[in-house]
């Protein structure tokens, strides 16, 4: 990115952490158990056997991490709550030492001028409301109304901005559709019925949300790729318009057209979920901001073993290959596609097989991949696309669900025996682009 290229002034510059991933404290001040906490005590569920119960200690350090923040000089910090910490059984009772901790947290935030954005719901769901059947039971689309409205009537007032969901294709496809994410169930006609109560959960909530007058401004982060053809084969076509009718369109289109599109529909045939009446109308909430999570594209073959991506693109330590132009084409097929409000980038990043050498930490690939993901960003800004706000993932090494502790996706370092941070060159790198920014 050219030293010259300037964002618009306001973007908001920002980091991304959850909960689970990073607070540990999975017993304490009368936490409940989450899903998370069950599916880690399964060691073959988790890389390297580790679960979330002391993380990155965050809610023990959350003043240090905050100094942090503070010292990058950045505006914004979006982070989740965990649920069955402020409700621990998901339904009935408060926890008020639970709600203490965010509003300790928030109040840490706006003492150093930074931004908190809020997630309700990033995987964790209590273990309680799992027992009752989880999110393939109807029912927990209005117990999470309950929390929304509870959150939004304590913090709304506080908050820059409050996030239905995250990456709820995650929770759907991954939790219930292959198995890798808690609560580990693989059932392709389950997953897409859990993916519906995810979106009407996301329309109650939105509406408990605004009904207590809630200040914050109020949306949903999807985490989206475009889907290209391998080669020009009508067969990989059809693969690819198929993959992204299931993924993008399949969350975007119920919240900003009312309907499901119909090749995905087609595509699910008898797994299609079972819809009443009046969800679209509960769904089709008007949105005050879309949050984008960006990592890679669908690279779409009908061959098998399925072609790969051009092997000349590099990938990161997840295997994802680096791809910063889909980020540009998929903003502008967002917006060509739909009314969109403005977005944030909520999420881009990599894992990286970072060193500790001699105390500094040389993650030149992470500083790249940022760079090139920037200038991908200014390209479709300058093209039309209306983007806020980038908040790059993440603040800190941490549990990286089912790759456990094994994958650093931080731009500051964790020794998790020590629990000390370190910053890595692209943390410096981060603040200096980020002043360079501010400097008109
Ligand atoms: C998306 C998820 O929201 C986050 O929890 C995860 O750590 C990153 N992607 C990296 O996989």
């Amino acid at each position: 990115m050219n030293s010259f290229t300037k964002f618009p002034a306001g973007f908001v510059w920002g980091v991304a952490t959850s909960a689970f991933q990073i607070e540990g404290a999975y017993q304490e001040d009368g936490k409940g158990p989450s899903i998370w906490d069950r599916f880690c005590e399964n060691p073959a569920n988790i890389k390297d056997q580790s679960d979330g119960s002391v993380a990155c200690d965050h809610y023990h350090r959350y003043q240090d991490d905050v100094d942090l923040i503070a010292s990058l000089g950045l505006d914004a910090y979006r982070f989740s709550m965990a649920w069955s910490r402020v409700q621990p059984q998901g339904k009935g009772a408060w926890n008020e030492k639970g709600f203490d901790f965010y509003a300790r947290l928030i109040d840490a935030l706006l003492a150093k001028n930074i931004a908190p954005h809020l997630t309700l719901y990033h995987w964790d769901l209590p273990q309680g409301l799992q027992d009752d059947g989880g999110w393939l039971a109807r029912d927990t689309t209005a117990r999470f109304a309950d929390y929304a409205a509870q959150v939004a009537h304590r913090f709304g007032d506080r908050l820059a901005s409050i996030a239905t969901h995250n990456e709820p294709w995650c929770t759907a496809n991954l939790g219930y559709g292959n198995a890798q994410f808690a609560p580990g169930v693989a059932d392709a006609k389950q997953a897409i019925q859990v993916s519906h109560h995810l979106l009407l959960s996301h329309g109650l909530a939105m509406q408990a949300m605004r009904a207590e007058k809630c200040a914050a401004p109020l949306g949903i982060v999807l985490n989206q790729w475009t889907a290209d053809p391998a080669t020009d084969s009508a067969e990989d076509k059809a693969m690819a318009e198929r993959e992204y009718a299931c993924s993008v369109q399949w969350f975007m289109d119920p919240i900003f057209k009312g309907r499901y599109p119909e090749l995905a529909l087609r595509t699910h045939g008898d797994k299609a979920p079972y819809v009443h009446a009046d969800d679209f109308r509960q769904i089709q909430q008007p949105l005050d901001f879309l949050g984008v999570n960006y990592y890679f594209r669908a690279f779409c073959s009908a061959e098998q073993p399925p072609r790969q991506p051009p092997t000349e693109n590099r990938r990161t330590d997840m295997g994802w290959e680096i791809y910063p132009q889909g980020l540009t084409e998929l903003l502008l097929k967002l917006h060509d596609e739909y009314k969109l409000p403005p977005i944030f980038i909520t999420e881009n990043g990599m894992a990286n097989s970072d060193q500790v050498v001699h105390g500094v930490i040389p993650d030149v690939a992470r500083i790249d991949y940022v760079r090139h993901h920037l200038a991908a960003l200014f390209q479709a800004m300058a093209k039309g696309v209306d983007v806020r706000g980038y908040f790059l993932w993440s603040l800190l090494d941490n549990f990286e669900w089912n790759s456990g502790y094994s994958k650093r996706f931080g731009i500051v370092h964790v020794d998790y025996a020590t629990q000390q941070r370190t910053l890595k060159d692209s943390a410096y790198w981060y603040r200096g682009f980020v002043a360079e920014q501010k400097t008109r």
